[in-house]
């Protein structure tokens, strides 16, 4: 493994590998246990609190409110003070465990995700997901010192013994890369293959130069729930010995058939020699032996059954126990490393969210009957949070950007084609062969434009209640308002010349709105025609202009990949007219576009 460049580097790397202990909060999760094995804090993002668990007793100490949809937690060094990114409020807050007070708040510039500590607790390190950069912050006076931009949408995060660099994870494309950390320049990536998504996490091991990271992957070339969606375990080699640089684990199938979705987190054991991966789809477990061959590098030691919607797994720092998180039981098993039995169910919060909302927030998350026949696809596997997946599908109606579900309770009907007046419809989507479900209905469904599909589930009507439930938040870019030259920009939008008001109308920036199926205002704006694939004719349902800073890319076949893209590849000036706008013009309209919502 040692390679002939550098070697007396190298083996100073792997003794240090070799020597290290656990750590707490090493690499990024929802859940930390403090160093001294006393101490368990997780994040509850739906209760918008951090639970704080003693480990001796197995009960719950403290629960404090720290702001909205709160993520990434970790211990600062050795110590019992805990920080907690706050995804939805823009803030890293200091909570001291031993009190259950908040210290101290960070304000950052938007969507904090993953985040770390260094061993001697001087440093936190965070991922920002929108924009996508590591920030760096000094835990004596609480100040970012260093933000760097290093890629789009990161979120996994990982810091090795020598603390020299840090791992990151890209959301939308699985690629890691280490980051220099006084520097902040991109020293090494391994890229994910095209298919590979939705990263949020990595661990590294603290024996083999290895990180892990759970992923999965969407093949938008088949709408079928057998083939589109496929859980995976990636191992990236972090000292580049023998070229063998990444891995990719089909998880599904490699320990013979067992199906699984969504692999969300994964946990490494202090000694390197297990490895834990949950699975938000099928509310499971992977234990595993890690083999030090660099082939099979895991083996199953067992699947474990969680409760629902399992988010984040920790162990403790003597190996003993197994710590899983049922995000939507709003529980932690406590299960013993040996026989995996769970030991003790510690409640850490509250069901904080309407009944119905958290019966369909369930349905939406889960891969099992009857939403999904073959346990390999929910809908949050490609509607994460309510965030759109990145990507592009080639559905049967043609080309299909996903959607963020962000405000769109008000902007029915929908789908880019508004071939949907409610979320109901939807019983078509966990029918058909995308999920292959069971469904929710018992008899008849109504066509999509028909009479309603509303009132004839309980359980469908709990679904279409938390898709509509996803608010959209401010924009980052207009914080303390507009600026000025995004104010220019908003002249320009409302201007008679550009026209983007007469469709992008009202508060919503829409004039969709419900109708009768023979009344939907659709308009060809020029950007179907090319698309052979497209099937429902090329007028489209004037999308919501809300939030569309985060969304790229853009149009219905995503064929914009910003927005000056939309605002400038657009003959005949068809969508709206903007070739009569100079360059100085066309950036402050994308300005303007950047800062909605603003108020
Ligand atoms: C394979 C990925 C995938 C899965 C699984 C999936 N969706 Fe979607 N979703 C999409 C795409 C792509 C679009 C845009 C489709 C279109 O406009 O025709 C979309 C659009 C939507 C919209 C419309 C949003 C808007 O603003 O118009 C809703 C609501 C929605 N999906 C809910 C669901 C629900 C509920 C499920 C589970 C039953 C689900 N989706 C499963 C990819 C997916
Ligand atoms: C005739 C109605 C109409 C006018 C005028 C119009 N739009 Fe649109 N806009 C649409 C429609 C319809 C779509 C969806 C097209 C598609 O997906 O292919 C769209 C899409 C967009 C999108 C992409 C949103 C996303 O989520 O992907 C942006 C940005 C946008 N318009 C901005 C503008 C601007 C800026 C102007 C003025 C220069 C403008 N539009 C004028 C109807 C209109």
């Amino acid at each position: 493994m040692v390679s002939q460049t550098f070697p007396i580097l190298r083996i100073a790397v792997l003794l240090t590998v070799l020597n290290s202990s656990a750590n707490a909060g090493t690499s990024n999760s929802l859940l930390d246990i403090s160093t001294d094995g006393k101490l368990l804090a997780c994040s509850n993002r739906d209760s918008g609190t951090v639970t704080i668990v003693n480990l001796a007793t197995h009960t719950k100490q403290f629960e404090t409110s720290v702001g909205e949809k709160p993520e990434g937690v970790s211990f600062v060094g050795d110590s019992h003070q805990l920080a907690v990114a706050v995804y939805g409020d823009d803030v890293i807050r200091v909570v001291d465990a031993d009190t259950g007070k908040v210290t101290a708040t960070v304000t950052v510039f938007d969507e904090p995700y993953g985040l770390v500590s260094n061993r001697d607790g001087s440093r936190l390190f965070a991922t920002l997901d929108y924009p996508g950069q590591v920030i760096e912050i000094d835990t004596a006076t609480h100040n970012v010192v260093r933000s760097h931009d290093t890629g789009r949408f990161l979120r996994g995060l990982a810091i090795p013994e020598q603390e020299d660099r840090v791992y990151v994870t890209e959301f939308y494309t699985s690629n890691v890369k280490a980051i220099d950390v006084a520097s902040g320049t991109i020293v090494d990536e391994w890229q994910g293959s095209s298919t590979d998504n939705l990263s949020r996490q990595l661990t590294l091991n603290p024996r083999r130069p290895k990180a892990y990271l759970p992923h999965l992957r969407s093949r938008v070339t088949a709408n079928h729930g057998s083939g589109s969606i496929f859980p995976y375990v990636s191992i990236v080699d972090t000292v580049d010995g023998d070229g063998k640089r990444r891995t990719r684990i089909p998880i599904d199938t490699v320990f013979s058939t067992q199906i699984t979705s969504n692999a969300w987190e994964i946990a490494v054991s202090p000694d390197g020699k297990h490895l834990y991966v949950v699975f938000a789809g099928t509310n499971d477990m992977f234990a595993c032996n890690v083999i030090d061959d660099d082939y099979r590098e895991i083996s199953l030691q067992k699947r474990v059954t969680l409760g629902a919607n399992p988010r984040a797994v920790r162990v403790s720092p003597d190996s003993q126990t197994v710590y899983a998180y049922n995000a939507l039981d709003f529980t932690v098993f406590a299960l013993d490393s040996t026989s995996l039995e769970n030991k003790a169910t510690i409640t850490v919060t509250q069901n904080p969210l309407p009944e119905d909302i958290l019966v369909g927030k369930k349905l939406f998350y889960t891969a099992l009957q009857p939403m999904a026949g073959r346990r390999w696809i929910s809908c949050s596997s490609c509607h994460p949070d309510g965030e759109p997946d990145g990507r592009t599908w080639h559905n049967p109606e043609g080309l299909r950007n996903t959607q963020s579900l962000a405000g769109m309770a008000a902007t029915h009907p929908i789908h880019w084609s508004a071939d949907r007046d409610e979320v109901q419809d939807f019983e078509h989507t966990i029918r058909g062969p995308l999920m292959q479900g069971k469904g929710l209905i018992r008899g008849k469904v109504q066509p999509s434009l028909g009479k309603p599909n509303a009132g004839l589930s309980t359980e469908l009507d709990a679904l279409a209640a938390y898709a509509n439930s996803h608010k959209v938040a401010r924009s980052p870019f207009a914080k303390t308002g507009l600026s000025e030259f995004a104010e220019a920009g908003k002249r320009i939008f409302f201007s008679e010349q550009t026209k983007c008001a007469t469709c992008h109308a009202g508060p919503l920036f829409t004039d969709s709105q419900p109708a009768a199926a023979d009344q939907i205002v659709r308009h060809d704006v020029g950007t179907g025609r090319e698309d052979e694939s497209e099937t429902m004719g090329t007028k489209y349902d004037t999308p919501t202009l809300l939030g569309i800073y985060r969304t790229a890319p853009y149009l219905h076949d995503g064929t914009a990949l910003t927005l000056m893209d939309v605002v400038t590849k657009n003959p005949g000036d068809a969508h709206g007219a903007t070739s009569h706008l100079s360059d100085v013009a066309r950036s402050a309209l994308v300005d303007f576009l950047k800062s909605l919502p603003y108020e």
